[in-house]
């Protein structure tokens, strides 16, 4: 039985999203959410999926502050696996090469395009037939670890940004739990 700790900045579904996988298959242990923001939904979800959750701000501090903080709870929760799930802040190489291959990150476009913050937005106003996600490992760039599954769609032109959005939330949905499910298999 493995130990995960799944990372927000927001809305926290596709946190929501494994916490069920892995409650309904008992295989692993979901042991925490972290979020940098204060008032993001994720935290409301772990209240009512009844997971423990920790707040830990970076405004105002350098990275390395929040990185120490950071550590501190995935020593002291003996966690094995972090998986991001709307996390939107960038680690230092230090930190990811403290937990090499231990951290997965899930992105809303086919990586190496798109990038960043906006992958849906960006993947929508593009001219790209086929649109989908991205699940990589962690490396300190933006969104450039190693791919582990892409799963894709041919997008239809007359198509607004919300069904476009629609899609690529239920790809998401319905890999990134498995595979994290999987990856924890292996620890
Ligand atoms: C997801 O679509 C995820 O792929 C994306 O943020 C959304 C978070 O939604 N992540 C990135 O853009 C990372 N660069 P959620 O908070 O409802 O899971």
């Amino acid at each position: 039985m493995s130990r995960l700790a799944v990372f927000t900045s927001g809305n926290g579904s596709n946190f929501q999203a494994i916490a069920e996988r892995i409650a309904s298959n008992r295989k692993h242990t979901l042991v925490c959410m972290i979020c940098d923001r204060k008032n993001a939904f994720s935290f409301t979800r772990a209240e009512r999926l009844g997971i423990k959750s920790y707040y830990i701000p970076y405004a105002g501090r350098t990275r390395e502050e929040a990185e120490k903080d950071i550590s501190d709870v995935l020593e002291s929760e003996k966690i094995d696996m972090v998986s991001l799930a709307g996390f939107m802040r960038i680690f230092t190489c230090g930190f990811v090469s403290r937990y090499s291959g231990r951290i997965v990150n899930i992105h809303p476009a086919l990586l190496p395009k798109y990038p960043g913050a906006h992958g849906i937005a960006e993947s929508f106003a593009s001219k790209d037939r086929e649109l989908g996600i991205t699940i990589h490992y962690v490396d300190c760039g933006v969104d450039t670890g190693a791919v582990i599954l892409q799963k894709s769609f041919i997008r239809d032109f007359s198509e607004p940004i919300e069904e476009i959005e629609k899609k690529i939330h239920k790809l998401e949905y319905s890999f990134y739990p498995e595979a994290v499910e999987k990856l924890l298999d292996a620890f």
